[in-house]
């Protein structure tokens, strides 16, 4: 398995993936199948184009495809810049329980210390067990929880936040 920080030319591909991931799983992702087909390639690919200070994709690869990624968003704001948001996890249904979310999890706590990001912020449906799981076994900490905090055919979705703080 390879861990890749991506870039635009694998704009296509990781749109892909996430089409699968939001329509697979719709209570675990916020924005919809219909959201991401409306989301042109060219928004995509400066997405995965961003400085890596700034934010970065990950994308974890078996025999070449790619069947797994993970986002990391910093804070824009000056006073905030010590924080930022992992999002779309995600690991294809095929390639589970073989450690490849622990190593994009791995990968992006490095990058995240490397760049000076001390604090990883995340949120996650209360009863998604193994993602759960795996966010407790990398380090991160429960730290509240927010109730309806979106809906999905208008049953109301409530979320767990967790924290790591990268520092060693
Ligand atoms: C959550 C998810 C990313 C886990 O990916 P994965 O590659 O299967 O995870 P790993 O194999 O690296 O597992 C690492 C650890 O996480 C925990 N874990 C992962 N899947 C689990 C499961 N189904 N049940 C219980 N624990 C689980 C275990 O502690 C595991 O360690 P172990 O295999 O040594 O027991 C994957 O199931 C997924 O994509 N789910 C659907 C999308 C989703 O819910 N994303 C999160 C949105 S917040």
């Amino acid at each position: 398995m390879r861990i890749r920080h991506l870039d635009a030319s694998h704009a296509s591909a990781w749109h892909a993936l996430r089409k699968r991931a939001v329509a697979e799983h719709p209570e675990a992702f916020l924005t919809s199948p219909a959201e991401e087909e409306r989301t042109p390639l060219e928004t995509v690919s400066r997405r995965l184009g961003s400085p890596a200070s700034e934010a970065f994709v990950l994308g974890a690869f078996l025999e070449g495809a790619m069947v797994g990624t993970l986002g990391v968003l910093r804070e824009a704001h000056e006073k905030a810049r010590h924080k930022a948001l992992v999002w779309g996890v995600y690991v294809a249904p095929e390639a589970r329980r073989r450690g490849v979310g622990r190593a994009l999890f791995e990968a992006a706590i490095g990058r995240a210390r490397d760049v000076g990001i001390e604090r990883l912020n995340l949120a996650v449906k209360v009863d998604n067990a193994a993602a759960r799981a795996l966010y407790q076994s990398m380090g991160f900490v429960s730290w509240g929880i927010e109730r309806d905090s979106f809906r999905v055919d208008g049953r109301p979705i409530d979320e767990e936040y967790m924290v790591l703080v990268t520092s060693r």
